[in-house]
């Protein structure tokens, strides 16, 4: 039996795909490539097995659903496949709505019509916006302020109400913000274009493919006036994955929304100040307007996790930037 993985060459993907061969797990991989590279694909059957199969295709082109399902004795599915740009989604909505949505209907009807039904999908913390109060708890209101977040919002909801009234299981994990880098430096986080996130913006500042970083705002009602987040090590997230995997398998049923993130909160000026410290030496940055769409702050209620999944993330900021360092100094071209 094998765990089906979309997105499975994309970065948070390739790494959980790690994690599932760790503990023990065959893997079957599905992406298009349109956000990643077969490098990629390579790197991890490097860290892992040659025997990782990988199916490369669309999921809204039926016939890739049909062959990962049917070349494979799948049991269980990671959905990870999705465009995550909060940016773009806003230039090209039906594009985020199209592949987000079409791709997991048809993967959960995929499952349905092969008698699967155990799943996991990567939801956000951005379906919290701006909590009214941090930690945020998995029972604070949700919403969305940007078309990809309304795919994530939208997925939940086509996911829970498929989960009541089919045999369906899912784990709707909603990520904080994932970084760093599988440990041995060859796997990691590899953007197309100029980076959206924070970190890997101040990674391609370090090897010189950008000039200096930019501080989106010093004027939020935080302790050093910059944006603050739990920032969670990919490699933490990845177990996430098997946690929720396993606690599926052991019965946990229906539709159940959980947080990932490591429940402390840093601010822009402290990942900055980390970043430095892993590097060994300054990164350039000024201070530059707020990023229209913003939130001051947010990091996770971590107790639900630990509870229903058995599983906390164990490595801190400090690791986080190191691994990805490792990572970005080892490739500083990414895959290419
Ligand atoms: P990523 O872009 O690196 O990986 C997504 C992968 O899916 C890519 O390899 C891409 O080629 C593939 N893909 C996209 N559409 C596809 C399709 N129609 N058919 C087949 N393959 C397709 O992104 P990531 O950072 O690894 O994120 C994985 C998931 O986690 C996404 O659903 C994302 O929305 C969610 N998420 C990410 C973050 C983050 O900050 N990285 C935070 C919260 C949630
Ligand atoms: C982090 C902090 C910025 C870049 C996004 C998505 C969210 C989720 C995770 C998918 C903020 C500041 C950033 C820069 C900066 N993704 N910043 N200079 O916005 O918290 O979350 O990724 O689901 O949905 O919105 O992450 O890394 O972009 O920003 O000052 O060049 O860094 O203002 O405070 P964000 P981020």
């Amino acid at each position: 039996m094998a765990t089906l993985v979309t997105g499975g060459a994309g970065y948070i993907g390739s790494h959980t795909a790690v994690a599932l061969h760790d503990a023990g797990r065959d893997v079957v991989l599905v992406d298009n490539f349109s956000n990643s590279s077969p490098k990629a694909v390579d790197a991890l059957r490097a860290l892992t097995t040659p025997d990782i199969a990988c199916v490369e295709g669309d999921l809204l082109d039926p016939a890739t659903l049909e062959r990962a399902f049917t070349d494979h004795d799948i049991d269980e599915v990671i959905h990870f496949a999705a465009y995550k740009a909060v940016g773009e989604s806003v230039e090209k909505p039906l594009d985020y709505y199209g592949n987000n949505l079409g791709s997991t209907i048809a993967l959960a009807q995929a499952m349905a019509d092969h008698g699967v039904r155990r799943l996991v999908f990567s939801s956000s913390c951005t379906v919290y916006g701006q909590p009214d109060e941090n930690p945020v708890t998995e029972a604070a209101p949700t919403g969305a302020e940007s078309p990809y977040g309304w795919t994530k919002f939208m997925s939940e909801q086509i996911l829970t109400d498929a989960a009541n009234a089919t045999p369906l299981d899912v784990v709707l994990l909603r990520y904080f913000n994932p970084v760093g880098a599988h440990p041995s430096g060859t796997l990691g986080e590899d953007p197309t274009g100029i980076p959206n996130n924070l970190v890997p913006f101040l990674m391609q500042v370090a090897v010189g493919r950008l000039e200096k970083a930019r501080v989106f705002g010093t004027d939020y009602d935080t302790p050093d006036g910059s944006g603050v987040r739990d920032y969670i090590h990919v490699m933490d997230l990845a177990e996430a994955h098997v946690a929720a995997l396993d606690a599926l398998s052991d019965g946990l049923s229906g539709a159940t929304a959980v947080n990932i993130g490591t429940g402390v909160g840093n601010s822009v000026l402290e990942v900055i100040a980390a970043v430095a410290e892993a590097v060994g030496r300054p990164i350039p940055y000024e201070i530059v307007d707020r990023r229209s769409g913003d939130i001051a702050m947010t990091w996770a209620a971590t107790e639900f996790a630990a509870d229903v999944l058995g599983w906390r993330a164990s490595r801190d900021l400090d690791e986080m930037v190191r691994d990805h360092w490792r990572w970005q100094s080892q490739n500083p071209n990414g895959f290419e």
